[in-house]
């Protein structure tokens, strides 16, 4: 018997075959309290896929506790000897990635385990996965789903999209227009019919506490000043010349951004954090600070008279100083900030702040304290398998010179996601291979061991009904290589649009004839 765990465990043997334990329902279920969400968990793992319910008045006993002796934050031991499993964990979390251990080998092995012991714990304590739920929205069942997959997968923080230039996400009080006009837009890439949603506050808190019993911390992300089209239609004084805009429809970066010369803007974002804040108990917010082209800046009388007055010269001292006065507000709650890495604007922004990259990756000798690494051509999921290869995925190693960055993070953007159904193809087998760096040490990292183990992920993954691409999707020959490259650059050109170019001069135009 070989066992096929994803991700890998730090030490597992096996001593011998013979079958020393087998699960039926007459097995005693023992948990101690703070083992409670990993019973649970092991409850539900039985009644589905396994089909098996408890009633414990047989020799078989399965025990879960928590016990100091193991010494990982996050980690655990799982042995199985004659008649008796037993998970200790370092804490409540650790009895809980047990459980989702034993669940995979209880799959495998049909419920009849050999002897065996395994040891384990986290590289990183910091495992990610972005979902973007404002480019198609994705309702309370469906992220419920993805924070089941996480679970599966051992990943603790759901970095969770609520806003952008295609859809408001999240109802607010304060701003009900916000949702009543920015959480819909008229079209999608897949066709010309309108598209929307958003979740009330008790979906939110509801969701929150689903995360917390699967031992998931959940960062908001409220981005801004870039991509807040959304807002902006439901609000045109948020914009630079008021502008009367739709929410986005288009893919790509949009040109219209927050007019930062404005103190009412300042008004509305310290409102919006405010209120999205009490939502999150987990401490953690992310402020997006992405992709901000400043052509509407260089045109704005609004931001140009706040330049002079603070005797800026340039639009990245415009944009450091907004990003440093939203993250300020955050810092006061007691928030620890999050930001994208900025390619082109984001040098000089408060140290402190963690940041997410997704491109421009640290060099050699940085310090990766505050970093979180994204990169996307290892970890944008949205893109096809023949550009972030199943190989790439798997072998990034987020680490330089024996330094770890402060996380790691796997993104599912959603521009051509409209359905479960293709999240599901694009982020498995993926996030396995992802989970394989995010948990496993590099030493115990192994390409063409994971790839043998797949057929029994595959098999996991159908047994709790999350879609995948199958291995020939995930692997694609090079003819097929070349066809998934033709859609991206078809997709991109189609993002760029020359729509907005048009809109530009536009703008340009109405601001020299004021
Ligand atoms: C990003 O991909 N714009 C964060
Ligand atoms: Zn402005």
């Amino acid at each position: 018997m070989e066992f096929s765990v994803i991700p890998q465990p730090v030490e597992m043997r096996l001593h011998g075959d013979r079958p020393v334990f087998r699960l039926t329902r007459l097995c005693n279920l023992h948990a101690d309290d703070e083992s409670r969400l990993a019973k649970e968990a092991l409850l539900r793992f039985l009644e589905k896929p396994l089909e098996l319910e408890l009633v414990g008045t047989g020799k078989e006993h399965l025990f879960l506790r928590v016990d100091a002796s193991v010494s990982s934050p996050e980690g655990y031991t799982l042995t199985v000897e004659e008649n008796r499993v037993t998970i200790t964990g370092h804490d409540s979390a650790g009895v809980f990635y047990g459980v989702q251990t034993l669940g995979q080998l209880l799959l495998q092995a049909d419920g009849a385990l050999p002897a065996l012991e395994i040891a384990d714990a986290p590289q990183y304590s910091y495992r990610g996965f972005l979902l973007d739920v404002s480019r198609y929205f994705f309702a309370p069942d469906a992220v419920r789903q993805l924070l089941d997959a996480m679970a599966l997968h051992k990943l603790n923080r759901f970095h969770w999209h609520l806003t952008d230039d295609h859809g408001w996400r999240i109802e607010l009080d304060n701003w009900p227009l916000l949702t009543q006009i920015g959480s819909m837009r008229a079209y999608t890439n897949f066709g010309r019919h309108p598209h929307g949603g958003y979740y009330t506050k008790d979906e939110i808190r509801e969701i929150v506490q689903y995360a917390h019993d699967r031992f998931i911390q959940v960062i908001p992300e409220v981005d801004s000043p870039g991509h807040v089209v959304s807002a902006i239609a439901s609000y045109p004084f948020l914009s630079c010349f008021n502008r009367e805009l739709p929410v986005a429809t288009n893919s790509g970066v949009q040109h219209d951004i927050l007019c930062v010369g404005k103190e009412t803007s300042f008004d509305f974002m310290f409102s919006v954090l405010d209120e999205v804040a009490e939502l999150f108990p987990d401490g953690m917010f992310h402020i997006g600070g992405d992709e901000v082209p400043t052509m509407r800046w260089d045109n704005c009388p609004d931001c140009q008279k706040k330049m002079r007055e603070l005797g800026f010269t340039s639009p990245a001292q415009l944009y450091a100083w907004y990003i440093g006065r939203i993250t300020a507000h955050l810092q006061q709650k007691g928030f620890r900030v999050f930001a994208w890495h900025n390619a082109q604007l984001g040098e000089d922004i408060d140290p402190s702040v963690i940041r997410q990259h997704w491109d421009m990756l640290p060099g050699e000798n940085a310090d990766l304290s505050h970093v979180v690494d994204a990169d996307y051509h290892s970890y944008y999921f949205d893109l096809p398998y023949g550009m972030v290869t199943l190989k790439n995925c798997y072998t990034h190693n987020p680490a330089k010179n024996g330094a770890q960055p402060f996380g790691v993070e796997c993104c599912l953007w959603t521009e051509y996601v409209p359905s479960m159904q293709k999240a599901g193809y694009c982020a498995f087998p993926r996030m396995g291979a992802f989970s394989e760096t995010a948990w496993t040490p590099p030493e115990k990292k192994n390409y063409a061991l994971f790839l043998k183990k797949l057929p029994a992920y595959f098999r996991l993954l159908d047994a709790v009904s999350l879609p995948h691409a199958t291995k020939r999707q995930a692997l694609p020959s090079l003819i097929r290589n070349w066809g998934y490259q033709a859609w991206f650059w078809r997709r991109n050109l189609h993002a760029m649009g020359l729509k907005k170019e048009l809109d530009d001069r536009k703008v340009a135009r109405e601001a020299q004839n004021r």
